[in-house]
C-alpha cells in the first residue's frame, strides 16, 4: 500500500491543493507504454483512446513516448492538434460523427476516418466530394463477439450500436472504391473495454482476417487492421494483470502471417493505474445501522462505481491512524443520490476523522474525463507528477465561472 505518489506524500499534495483533485504518475504511463511496446513488438502503432484521459499534458506525454490518438468528437480531435499530436497519428472514430465533425476531419487530413455504418460512409462520400480532398477510410466491422466484460462496455456484439454488420461490409467496400476521394485504409474493430480475457481477442482475430482475407480475394486492397483497445486493468489485488503474452502469441497466430499494418487503441491501460483521486473526509456519521464516511469528492467527480459498480481501493492514508481496529464502513460523496457511493461495507481503520485523507486509486482512465458539474459543483483539478516535479495540469473550474454561460440573450 502506498501513500504517495512518485515522490510526492498524498498529504503534502493536499498540504498544496484543496481536495479532491485528481494526481497522475508520469512515470506510471511511460511504463506502461513501454511494457505494451515491449510485448506486441515495435512495429505496432498505438493510437491512445483519449476518452480514458484527455488532459493536454497526457496527450504530450503520449506523443513524447511516440504515439498518436484515437478521438470521437470534433472536440477530443482539438485537444489532439492543441497537444501537438501529428495528424498523421489520429483516428477518428464514433457513430454519431456531425457533418461539422466530418469537415474537421477531412480538412485537417487525419490519418484514419474509421466509419460506423453505410449511411456514414454515404455522408463522408459526399462531403468529400463537396471538398475534393481525400480522406484514408477504416470501416469499423461489428464482429458479434461477447467480449466477456460489464455489459455497459461491451461493444462487439450485433445488440451494439457500433459497427457495421458483416453482412453489409463487401457493399461498404464497394462505395469506398467508386469515390475518388475515399481510400480503402482498412478495417476495424473494438469489442469492448476492461477485458479480462484474451480468448474473445482471438475470436475477433478469426473473424477479422477471414473478412479480410475474403476481401482480398474479390480485389479489394488495403493495409490496415485497427484491432481497437480493451485491455483490461486489475481493480483489486484478486484480479490479475491482462495476460498481453497470451495477446501478442494470439496476435502472431492468427495474423502474423499476413502483411497488414497492425493498429491498437488502448485507453485505460496506459492510464488507470497511474492516477489517484485524493479526497478529504467531511464527517465520520454513526448510524443504528451503518457507518457513513462521507467525503469531499462525489460521482460528479468519479462516475464509474456509480455508473459500473465499478470498485476502486481506497486507502486510509494518515500515517498515526491506528489500523489495528477496523470497522464497516460505506464511503460515500456529499451528491444528493443514493448511487453516490464509492465502496460499501469496506474495512476501514474505526479511527478515521474529518480531515483525514483518503486516495482513491486507479482513477486515471475515465475518471476526470467522465465527470460533471452535478448539483453545481466545480470540475476539480488535475495534477501531474513528473519525477521531482509536480504540475498543476488542470485549474479547478468554479460554479462561479460557469455561471457566467448562463445570462440570458433574446433569440427571437
Ligand atoms: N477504441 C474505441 C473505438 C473505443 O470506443 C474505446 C473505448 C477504446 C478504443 C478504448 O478502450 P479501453 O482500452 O480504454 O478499454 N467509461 C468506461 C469505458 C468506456 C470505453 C468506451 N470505449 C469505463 O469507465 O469503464
Amino acid at each position: 500500500m502506498s501513500f504517495s505518489i512518485g515522490s510526492f506524500n498524498y498529504r503534502a499534495l493536499v498540504e498544496k491543493i484543496q481536495t479532491p483533485f485528481y494526481v497522475y504518475d508520469s512515470e506510471k504511463i511511460i511504463s506502461q507504454y513501454q511494457t505494451l511496446l515491449k510485448a506486441l513488438g515495435r512495429k505496432i502503432q498505438i493510437r491512445f483512446a483519449i476518452k480514458a484521459n484527455s488532459n493536454l499534458s497526457i496527450l504530450r506525454l503520449i506523443h513524447e513516448q511516440g504515439g498518436g490518438v484515437e478521438v470521437v468528437s470534433g472536440g477530443e480531435l482539438l485537444r489532439a492538434l492543441k497537444a501537438k499530436i501529428p495528424t498523421n497519428r489520429i483516428v477518428f472514430s464514433g457513430i454519431g460523427k456531425t457533418e461539422e465533425e466530418i469537415r474537421f476531419a477531412i480538412n485537417t487530413s487525419i490519418e484514419q476516418l474509421s466509419v460506423e455504418s453505410l449511411e456514414e460512409l454515404k455522408k463522408v462520400k459526399e462531403i468529400a466530394e463537396e471538398l475534393q480532398k481525400e480522406i484514408p477510410i477504416c470501416l469499423r466491422i461489428n464482429p458479434n463477439i461477447e467480449a466477456k466484460t460489464h455489459v455497459k462496455i461491451t461493444t462487439g456484439t450485433s445488440e451494439n450500436k457500433f459497427g457495421i454488420p458483416l453482412s453489409q461490409i463487401e457493399e461498404a467496400s464497394k462505395l469506398i472504391t467508386k469515390s475518388a476521394y475515399l481510400t480503402y485504409l482498412g478495417l476495424s474493430v473494438h469489442i469492448g473495454s476492461q477485458i479480462q480475457s484474451v480468448e474473445p481477442y482471438q475470436q475477433m482475430f478469426r473473424v477479422i482476417k477471414e473478412i479480410a482475407q475474403n476481401l482480398k480475394t474479390k480485389g479489394y486492397s488495403f493495409k490496415r487492421l485497427d484491432l481497437g483497445g480493451g485491455f483490461s486493468v486489475p481493480y483489486s489485488t484478486d484480479e490479475l494483470p491482462f495476460d498481453l503474452t497470451a495477446y501478442a502469441k494470439a496476435l502472431k497466430e492468427e495474423l502474423g502471417d499476413l502483411d497488414y499494418e497492425l493498429v491498437i487503441e488502448p485507453g485505460r491501460y496506459l492510464v488507470a493505474e497511474a492516477g489517484v483521486l485524493l479526497t478529504k473526509i467531511l464527517y465520520v456519521k454513526r448510524t443504528p445501522n451503518r457507518t457513513f464516511v462521507i467525503i469531499d469528492a462525489g460521482m460528479n467527480d468519479m462516475m464509474r462505481p456509480a455508473l459500473y459498480d465499478a470498485k476502486h481501493p481506497i486507502i486510509a492514508c494518515e500515517t498515526g491512524i491506528n489500523s489495528t481496529g477496523k470497522e464497516l464502513m460505506d464511503i460515500v460523496g456529499p451528491v444528493c443520490e443514493s448511487s453516490d457511493c464509492f465502496s460499501k461495507q469496506v474495512l476501514l481503520p474505526k479511527n478515521l476523522q474529518p480531515g483525514d485523507i483518503l486516495a482513491i486509486t486507479h482513477t486515471g482512465a475515465y475518471g476526470a474525463s467522465l465527470s460533471s458539474t452535478y448539483n453545481s459543483r466545480a470540475l476539480i483539478p488535475e495534477l501531474l507528477v513528473d519525477k521531482d516535479k509536480l504540475f498543476l495540469i488542470r485549474e479547478r473550474i468554479d460554479p462561479e465561472h460557469l455561471l457566467t454561460f448562463e445570462i440570458p440573450r433574446c433569440l427571437t
